[in-house]
């Protein structure tokens, strides 16, 4: 296969712009979508000749590739039919809930897996069409598990690094999955496969022993035909610094004490942050934030709750089930504990840009984070990186990747109600110093270990220039 001129390739299944229309001519319109990802990529794609390959987040004609903000953009097209089979479908009815410990039933439809794979060639064919001979390609995330293998059938001479960023589950759970030793035979496709916890990588070197034709040692897969594949946990991040500057900025400093202000001065507000996703725990922090109040534990108008939930794969089921049961709980709380000019929960089905989100931060007293299963969650380390005041204290669910890094926050399992309600309880009335002392370690540790020294360790691994990774 000819091959193409970029050196560095990224593989995902969103493109870091998201397409908003069609112009007069026919032509896609695009419009920056800033993540995490491509804040951490961005200059290891303009030092390098850099592309990045994924789908615009909408069905039909995705158009010519592009160049934007010096990386070059290769849209993959998905028509209708694939967006609800390998996108709803596979990717997210059931590689999401299987992944994370059957919150909700997975799914499991061969029509799905036929997308599936056909979209998981058509990924690894653009990739294949722009790496120069002997470039490097980071494959990311769950929806493209098959890329890895695929794009070393067509061009053996690349190095491939794949990173999964979200939890890899325990083998009596993968087992489940009909196609499990496909999916492991594309992961193995890769020179370096990244997961956020020790436990991701030992679970997945587990389902290599059981499935593959692969013996393991440490972090170290011997795969058929002689090839190692290393396998170690690579925790994700966020850009701190960045994240701290903007929370530092005047207006938003401004902006966090309106926000308070608007809320009715309360002596307490609490907040949680997520994509409405059942992995988030939505629910079970509604029924403790709601038991406090009617045991009186939380007074009625000294504390508030701001949930702000995304809107997220609304076309999938388990996630419009997810929004009608969140909206009745909310509206059940304010309805038993609300006065007239005054509610306990301001929920926020909404997508706020980052300035608000650094303002909403600094407002919140106390951070929930009470995810049942989660890779990362990055709303804990963007919490932290906010707290340039060394004030707030999170409340943080062992379930989620952050818990390894983040000892300091007070850990919970969300499953124990009694036990979140007292976790809550204590974060509320913290004295000051302990919130200092906590606040204070935890952003030694994401200010140090950012969303750059996360890429680039990767990347060094994958080049070979790193020790063994972690893999526990
Ligand atoms: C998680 C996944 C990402 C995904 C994001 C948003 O963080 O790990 O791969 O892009 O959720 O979900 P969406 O389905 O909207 O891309």
């Amino acid at each position: 296969m000819p091959s193409g001129q970029y050196d560095f390739v990224v593989v995902a299944n969103r493109l870091p712009v998201d397409r908003v229309g069609t112009a007069e001519d026919g032509s896609p319109q695009y419009e920056t979508s800033p993540g995490g990802l491509v804040t951490a990529l961005a200059p290891v794609m303009t030092a390098h000749r850099g592309a990045w390959v994924g789908w615009p987040g909408a069905p039909g004609e995705a158009g010519e590739p592009f160049d934007s903000e010096g990386m070059h953009l290769v849209p993959v097209e998905l028509s209708h039919e694939d967006v609800e089979d390998y996108y709803e479908g596979m990717s997210n009815g059931t590689l999401w809930p299987l992944f994370h410990d059957v919150i909700v039933a997975p799914e499991y439809h061969r029509s799905w897996w036929d997308a599936y794979e056909r979209v998981n060639q058509r990924f690894a064919d653009a990739a294949a069409a722009q790496a120069a001979q002997g470039a490097t390609v980071w494959v990311q995330d769950y929806q493209l598990l098959l890329v890895p293998a695929r794009l070393r059938a067509l061009r053996p001479d690349l190095k491939i690094g794949f990173f999964n960023h979200i939890p890899f589950p325990g083998y009596e759970i993968f087992s489940q999955l009909p196609w499990r030793s496909q999916v492991v035979e594309g992961v193995l496709g890769a020179d370096l496969v990244g997961f956020q916890r020790r436990g991701d990588a030992a679970n997945f070197l587990r389902a290599c022993r059981r499935l593959g034709d692969a013996s393991t040692k440490g972090g170290t897969i011997s795969v058929a035909g002689g090839r190692t594949v290393r396998a170690g946990a690579f925790p994700i991040s966020i850009d701190s610094r960045g994240f701290e500057e903007l929370a530092s900025a005047p207006e938003v400093m401004a902006r966090a004490e309106q926000i308070r202000k608007e809320l009715g001065d309360p002596d307490t507000v609490l907040l949680g942050v997520d994509r409405l996703d059942y992995t988030k725990g939505i629910r079970h922090r509604l029924t403790c934030f709601s038991e406090l109040l009617a045991d009186g534990r939380l007074g009625t108008e000294s504390a508030v709750l701001v949930q702000v939930a995304s809107p997220s794969r609304e076309r999938v089921r388990a996630y419009s089930d997810l929004r009608d049961e969140v909206e009745l709980t909310v509206g059940r709380i304010n309805g038993d504990h609300g006065t007239v000019g005054f509610q306990p929960v301001h929920y926020l089905h909404q997508s706020f840009p980052r300035e608000e989100m650094a303002a909403l931060y600094l407002a919140a007293d106390v951070m929930l984070v009470t995810a049942l299963r989660d890779g990362m969650n990055l709303v804990a380390k963007e919490y932290v990186a906010a707290r340039h005041d060394s004030d707030g204290v999170l409340v943080l669910s062992e379930f989620a990747g952050a818990a390894d890094e983040l000892t300091q926050a007070v850990l919970i399992n969300p499953h124990d109600i009694a036990g979140t309600k007292a976790a809550v309880l204590r974060a509320v009335q913290m004295p000051r110093d302990e919130r200092r002392r906590r606040m204070r370690a935890l952003r030694r540790r994401v200010v140090e270990h950012d969303v750059e020294r996360w890429a680039a360790g990767f990347l060094d691994a994958l080049a070979g220039h790193a020790d063994q990774p972690d893999a526990g």
